[in-house]
């Protein structure tokens, strides 16, 4: 009998604009200030990407080609790239295609994954699927989101919580008892009213209308979110572990999604994980989405150790959430 094929992350890429929106400035926009946000929030700065003409796939490209070059591989070698998503450059073509084309990913197939800030997890689980099928050897997943795009700078409940960015994992066959271990998924659809951009889809078409009603800009009751939020990720981080007879204790990472440090603190201690094992980075990248955790996992790519536990965790629009189990195949180059 064939021995299952085991995908692994090998490689990791990163992008993030260079302005910083600071709590500062922010200050100057909307009525807020630096106190209420970083308390509330954690978030301190955000990076916008500017410039005319510039989108979603501007980020997710060079994220890729960081990524071909730790790796050593040619872009032509990749066999898939999923982009998860949900400020694609336009509705169609898929941002994926747009991305291969900068880069020069000529033989492979691309699609767009929509889970607004669970869509990494559910992009790293299909692309899982593919390696482990065994149709696939290189599958990129990048996370890649301009949340300035669909932000209302003018309300500041929103605002204050956004930032861009792009960040890409490579996919690949690896050895056995290493790489992607386990994942739960789970949506809900009648989350879908508390977050959510009401026009532009095929429900409620642009118009003039639309676009004087800001209803093109991010819609979220908050606190509604925060309280499935809170409970959601948590919960199924927990199930994960147990799943997989392990502990708090055995894991050296907790990846979580970065929408607000008091989500993130709420599902390590129901885990059982010290702060010191939580990858942070939400006060200098805010919300980015889709983008959340694989820039973690650049940020962090140098401490991780070849047979670490990493726990990757998110919830989202949708309602989405889910956790990943990861024993990290590599050690830093
Ligand atoms: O990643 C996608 C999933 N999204 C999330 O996970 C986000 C989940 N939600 C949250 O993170 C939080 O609900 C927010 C950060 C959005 C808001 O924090 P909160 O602690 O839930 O605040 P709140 O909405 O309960 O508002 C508390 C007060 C209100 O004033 P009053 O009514 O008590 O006088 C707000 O008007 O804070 C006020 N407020 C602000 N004050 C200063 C709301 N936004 C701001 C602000 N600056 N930016």
């Amino acid at each position: 009998m064939q021995e299952k094929i085991q995908a692994a992350i090998t490689a990791v890429g990163g992008y993030v604009p260079e302005y910083r929106l600071t709590n500062k400035i922010l200050e100057t926009m909307v009525d807020t200030n630096d106190e209420w946000i970083k308390t509330r929030t954690g978030v301190e700065e955000r990076r916008i990407l500017k410039g005319e003409g510039k989108a979603t796939s501007d980020m997710g490209a060079p994220a890729v080609l960081d990524l071909c070059k730790k790796r050593g591989i040619d872009p032509a070698e990749i066999d898939c790239i999923i982009c998860c998503t949900v400020t694609a450059d336009m509705l169609f073509p898929a941002t994926a295609n747009l991305i291969a084309h900068k880069v020069g990913a000529v033989n492979c197939f691309g699609f767009d994954l929509g889970a607004a800030c669970s869509g990494f997890l559910f992009g790293v689980t299909t692309g899982t699927a593919f390696i482990e099928s065994g149709r696939y050897k290189k599958v990129v997943v990048v996370g890649a989101d301009k949340m300035s795009a669909i932000v209302d700078y003018s309300d500041r409940t929103t605002c204050i919580l956004f930032g861009d960015g792009a960040g890409a994992v490579l996919l690949e066959p690896g050895e056995p008892g290493f790489g992607v271990m386990d994942s739960i998924l789970k949506s809900d659809g009648s989350g879908g009213k508390f977050l959510h951009q009401k026009a532009g889809g095929s429900l409620k078409p642009s118009s003039m209308e639309t676009v004087a009603a800001k209803e093109h800009y991010i819609y979220q009751e908050g606190q509604a979110v925060f309280k499935f939020a809170v409970v959601g990720m948590a919960d199924v981080a927990y199930e994960l572990l147990q799943r997989n007879n392990l502990t708090g204790e055995d894991i050296s990472w907790l990846v979580p999604h970065q929408a607000n440090k008091r989500i993130i603190d709420a599902t390590a201690n129901r885990i059982g994980i010290p702060s010191q094992k939580v990858m942070l980075n939400i006060q200098k990248f805010g919300n980015t989405t889709s983008a959340t955790i694989p820039l973690c996992l650049w940020e962090w790519e140098n401490k991780l150790k070849k047979g670490d536990n990493l726990v990757f965790a998110a919830f989202g629009g949708g309602f989405t959430w889910g956790s990943t189990l990861v024993k990290w195949a590599y050690d830093p180059k």
